[in-house]
């Protein structure tokens, strides 16, 4: 059967990785989380101390380092490898929130992370997350959607989340950084954060995740059988 490319894009804490990876095990796909990989060029910035505005470490660190993805044989969890290391705890912690979208914005970020994406999904059979898929990375991608819910919903989501990883941060300081990042990331030059023409949205503020994996399902297979 044909393998195709499912775009998933929306806000932050929208439930996107959720969906996109039981999407991609209920066909055997490969799952991108795309966030993850500007998260982990905010971790090399901060670690090596490149300031935001230094185009020029930028560039050099973006040519330096490697950003890949290995499955955990024991969760069966795609993980965030820099320089060959797991630092998936790390590149989820508040500290790396803050600074996210302000690395997103810079273009040679986009740029050399739009690449590799591209790359990593020219096989097609993959499922991609992230704010700009849909539009900028996969502009052919044959299922896109775009989701969304309400500030508070995604807040206490992304609270229970961090509690889970045994970090406690207040609701407020979460509503604040959903608030400016989807302001940041809208807002930017390169690649903003837009919903595709050709995208159907996904309100998940009231629906379960079952429901939001069987929305996309049922688009994939409108799509493979309207060839
Ligand atoms: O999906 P996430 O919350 O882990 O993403 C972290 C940040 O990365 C988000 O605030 C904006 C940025 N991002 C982006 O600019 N483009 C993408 N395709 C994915 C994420």
């Amino acid at each position: 059967m044909q393998k195709l490319v499912i775009a998933i894009d929306g806000y932050s804490s929208c439930g996107k990785s959720t969906t996109a990876k039981a999407v991609a095990a209920a066909l055997g796909y490969a799952y991108i989380d795309t966030g993850a990989m500007y998260r982990a060029v905010t971790l090399y910035l901060l670690e090596n101390k490149i300031a935001f505005d230094d185009l020029p470490r930028i560039e050099q660190a973006l040519h330096d380092m490697h950003i890949t993805f290995k499955r955990n044989r024991r969760t069966g969890r795609n993980e965030l490898c820099l320089d060959g290391q797991v630092r998936e705890d790390e590149i989820r912690q508040m500290y790396i929130s803050n600074n996210v979208s302000e690395v997103s914005v810079i273009p040679a970020v986009r740029h050399a992370m739009v690449r590799q994406q591209q790359r990593m999904g020219r096989k097609r059979g993959i499922v991609m997350d992230g704010r700009d898929i849909g539009t900028t990375v996969f502009p052919d991608a044959e299922v896109k959607v775009f989701m969304t819910a309400d500030t508070h919903t995604r807040a206490l989501r992304r609270q229970e989340e961090l509690a889970e990883k045994g970090e406690q941060v207040e609701l407020e300081a979460i509503i604040e950084n959903l608030t400016k990042r989807d302001y940041i990331d809208s807002t930017r030059a390169e690649s903003p954060l837009r919903r595709a023409a050709d995208a159907v949205l996904l309100d998940t503020t009231h629906i379960t995740i079952d429901e939001q994996v069987d929305f996309v399902l049922e688009r994939v297979s409108a799509a493979l059988f309207s060839r």
